[in-house]
C-alpha cells in the first residue's frame, strides 16, 4: 500500500546582488503547483525582481501563474495578455505611448492603485539592445542619508503620461499634444510608505514636477533622486533569452528598456498583478 508523500516543496532561489534581485531555480511544476505562491510574493517584496530562466511559459501558464500569486489584472484595453512591441503593425496606437519604456518609469503611476508588480516574458529577441534594467528604489531610499529623507519626505509630484511621452517626443504637434493631455495628471506622493512599513521613491519619466517648488529646484530633486536610485547597487540588467519570465515588484522598483529597432520583431508578453495599495495611505 503507498503511502501518502509528505514532502513539503520549498522555493529554491539565489540573490543577485545584496539590493536587487533572485534568480528562482525552481522548475514550472513547482511554480504552477500553487504552494510557493506565498514563499514567491515575501521574496517579490524582499529582492524586488525575480528572475525565472527559461520557464517557457504559455500564455495560459502565465495568465494561471499571475492568478496563482494573487490575480491577473486585466491588461490595457481590456487583454489577459498584453503583447509589448514597438511595432506599430503589432500595436497601433500603443506602439508611440511604449516608447515611454525606453526610459526609467513606473507602470500606471496614474492609477490611485497602482500595479502591484508585472510579469515579462521573453518571445522574440532583438537582435541588438533591448535588455531590461531594474532599480530597487525602496533599497534606494533605505541608503539616502537622513537629512536628504528629511527635505523630501513630504513632497509630491505631478506624474502624467504627457510628462513621459515628452521624453520620446519632444516636439509634439498640436494633436498629439492634446490627446496625450486628455490622460491627465496625478498627484503622488515621492516618498510612498508601503503597508509593511518601508518605503521606496516614486519617479520616473511619468514625473513632471515637485508640486510647490519652481522648475530649477523642482529637477534638482527629481533628476538627482532618480541618479542615485538608479545607481549600480541598486540596479539590475537582464539580458534576455528566450522563455524568460522576470516578475517585478512595481511599487518599489523603475524599470526600462534598451534601445532597440522597434521593427526588429521583439516581442515581450506582460501580465500584471493585482493587489496594489493606494499610493496614499
Ligand atoms: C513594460 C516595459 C520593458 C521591456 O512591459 O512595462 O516597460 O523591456 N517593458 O520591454
Ligand atoms: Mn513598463
Amino acid at each position: 500500500m503507498a503511502t501518502a508523500a509528505t514532502t513539503t516543496t520549498r522555493l529554491r532561489y539565489e540573490q543577485i546582488k545584496p539590493k536587487i534581485g533572485a534568480v528562482i531555480q525552481s522548475t514550472k511544476e513547482e511554480l504552477l503547483s500553487g504552494e510557493l505562491s506565498d514563499e514567491i510574493n515575501a521574496l517579490l517584496e524582499e529582492r524586488c525582481v525575480l528572475i525565472f530562466p527559461q520557464l517557457n511559459l504559455t500564455d495560459a501558464e502565465q495568465v494561471k501563474f499571475s492568478d496563482l500569486l494573487g490575480g491577473n489584472a486585466m491588461e490595457i484595453r481590456g487583454e489577459e495578455v498584453f503583447k509589448v512591441s514597438l511595432d506599430k503593425k503589432v500595436n497601433q496606437s500603443v506602439a508611440e505611448y511604449l516608447l515611454g519604456s525606453l526610459y526609467w518609469h513606473i507602470d500606471g503611476t496614474m492609477n490611485p492603485i497602482p500595479i502591484r508588480a508585472s510579469m515579462l516574458s521573453a518571445k522574440v529577441l532583438a537582435p541588438e539592445g533591448g535588455d531590461t534594467l531594474f532599480a530597487n528604489t525602496a533599497t534606494a531610499y533605505e541608503d539616502l542619508p537622513e537629512a536628504k529623507k528629511a527635505e523630501i519626505e513630504n513632497l509630491r509630484v505631478q506624474h502624467s503620461l504627457w510628462n513621459s511621452a515628452l521624453y520620446h517626443t519632444p516636439e509634439p504637434t498640436d494633436a498629439q499634444l492634446d490627446d496625450w493631455q486628455s490622460k491627465g495628471e496625478a498627484d503622488v506622493p515621492l516618498v510612498v510608505k508601503h503597508k509593511s512599513g518601508r518605503k521606496s521613491l516614486v519617479l520616473g519619466n511619468t514625473a513632471a514636477h515637485v508640486i510647490g517648488k519652481d522648475y530649477r529646484e523642482s529637477a534638482q530633486i527629481l533628476h538627482k533622486l532618480r541618479n542615485f536610485a538608479t545607481s549600480e547597487p541598486y540596479t539590475y540588467r537582464h539580458v534576455w533569452t528566450v522563455g524568460d519570465t522576470v516578475l517585478w515588484d512595481n511599487r518599489t522598483s523603475m524599470h526600462r528598456a534598451t534601445p532597440y529597432d522597434p521593427d526588429c520583431g521583439r516581442m515581450m508578453h506582460r501580465t500584471i498583478l493585482k493587489g496594489g495599495e493606494a499610493w496614499d495611505q
